[in-house]
């Protein structure tokens, strides 16, 4: 048995910490986590013994192991920015590319990219699906997708899925898109019109704000908690003042802040929106990325007419490009826009993604990285605390990819900070985060930044982490 017990109660213990078990959650039984895990069950006792002394969890009588104490750190939040919400033109946007060019030829270490790390991508599944359909649809994948919609067999897998979740679709409501960036922009363009008002999260996914300037949109900013999602209290208010087109919201372990909007928050973000009429689009680009055993819902599945987009970019790869729109009311004009701007997306890869939903393949990858994602982001999190100054505020997210830090505004050994000049300082050193000025059309967030493990931690970004943070740290009078 050795130190396999031991090994076995620190993974059990990371999960803990990382929240893929909360306090009060079940662990598995004996037998299955001997199965599950490979191990024997004289092993397994042996580590639920060491997590029973240690305090991680309690034993319950006839009914098993319980987690018994969250020793997740406790951090302070950061603050929900108040401002006028009034309608902007998004701007700028030309230093976001630049800045993105300048990381993707210099960096050698991202940590601030909302993008999984290669390595904890199904790399043999995709090139082995690849390898199967050009040879099993050898004509077909030489062809024009024969639908704007997109391949037949993808979209039947997607609306088997999306029905999982309580979505009911036909094929036909569903469009395929390059990624979900061009999902959102062909839903966009069905709905509004240059001019036409569109509310969004603050801070928000840079991506979205590139769409509502290229579509002549103006942005209205609503103040969002870091953990609860978009204020429906603000939302409202801005609504009653301002005739808005859109709801633009990422449901799920949003983008930059990492938060996710319950149940009751879907609901009532929908009742909002039928009352004033805005048309409800959701990003659900995340949600299968959550670290708990729990997916968590979509507003589609309380409102038939919400507009769902979504990819498998952070789940399979961003490289294969695939994306869709689900919703019955705009797929026609959304399909029309697909055929007009680029015909179709590229037939083989469509054909890979559904075989890889079709053997199951995608649920089981899933699993694994659901769990490895939860790890990094835990190391992420405590190397922050490490190397950060103290008054450092960071969200904690459930699920997905980034988290958002907000640096203390006191001691500044200047009058202004910004993340920016920071950014550009780092990338001296060949290291990359997201500065906060990015995420808004306002000139808020500058003492904040995006960071990321891309789904794995190591040692170079532990080192590269410690440098950002000596940087910070030189600002600060200590
Ligand atoms: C919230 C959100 N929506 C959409 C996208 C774009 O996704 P895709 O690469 O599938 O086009 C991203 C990418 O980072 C994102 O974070």
């Amino acid at each position: 048995m050795g130190n396999l017990y031991h090994q076995l109660a620190s993974e059990i213990i990371s999960q803990i910490e990382s929240g893929v078990y909360n306090v009060g959650d079940r662990l598995p039984g004996v037998r299955v986590t001997s199965t599950q895990r490979g191990v024997s069950p004289a092993t397994v006792v042996a580590a639920y013994n060491e997590l029973l002394s240690g305090g991680y969890i309690e034993s319950r009588p006839r009914s098993g192991f319980y987690v018994n104490k969250s020793v997740i750190k406790d951090f302070e939040l950061p603050q929900i920015t108040q401002h006028k919400m009034i309608p902007r033109d998004v701007v700028d946007q030309q230093m976001i590319l630049e800045l993105f060019h300048q990381i993707q030829e210099v960096a050698e270490v991202n940590l601030g990219g909302a993008v999984p790390d290669v390595k904890v991508l199904p790399t043999a599944l995709v090139e082995k699906s690849i390898a199967k359909m050009a040879r099993l649809e050898r004509l077909n994948v030489c062809s024009y997708e024969s639908y704007a919609r997109g391949n037949l067999p993808l979209r039947q897998q997607i609306a088997k899925r999306m029905a999982l979740l309580g979505c009911q679709l036909n094929v036909d409501d569903i469009v395929i898109t390059n990624g979900c960036q061009e999902a959102l922009l062909l839903s966009l363009k069905a709905i509004a019109a240059p001019g036409d008002y569109v509310a969004i999260e603050s801070p928000s996914y840079y991506g979205l704000m590139q769409i509502i300037q290229h579509l002549g949109l103006k942005a209205i900013e609503i103040p969002t908690d870091p953990v609860e999602g978009i204020s429906l209290d603000a939302l409202q208010l801005a609504m009653e003042h301002w005739p808005i087109k859109v709801c633009l919201v990422v449901s799920n372990f949003s983008n930059p802040l990492g938060a996710s909007l319950s149940d009751a928050k879907k609901k009532s973000l929908i009742s909002l929106c039928r009352k004033f009429k805005v048309n409800l689009v959701e990003d659900d680009i995340y949600g299968d990325l959550a670290f708990g055993h729990q997916r968590p819902s979509v507003c589609k599945r309380f409102d038939e007419k919400v507009i769902y987009c979504s990819s498998f970019s952070k789940t399979l790869a961003p490289g294969l490009r695939v994306g869709w729109v689900a919703s019955r009311q705009i797929a026609p004009v959304v399909g029309q826009l697909k055929f007009m701007s680029s015909m179709a997306c590229p037939t083989i890869v469509q054909y890979a993604v559904a075989d890889i939903l079709k053997s199951g393949k995608y649920e089981r990858h899933l699993r694994s990285m659901r769990i490895q994602l939860a790890k990094s982001m835990h190391e992420l999190i405590t190397a922050i605390e490490r190397y950060f100054p103290a008054g450092t505020r960071i969200t904690q997210p459930q699920g997905g990819y980034v988290l958002w830090v907000e640096l203390p505004s006191e001691n500044l050994v200047s009058k202004s900070f910004d993340t920016y000049e920071l950014t550009l300082r780092l990338m001296e050193e060949k290291i990359a985060i997201t500065p906060g000025k990015i995420f808004t059309t306002t000139s808020k967030y500058k003492n904040c930044l995006r960071l990321s493990s891309g789904g794995l931690w190591s040692p170079q970004k532990e080192k590269a982490l410690k440098r950002v943070g000596e940087l910070i740290k030189q600002s600060y009078k200590n």
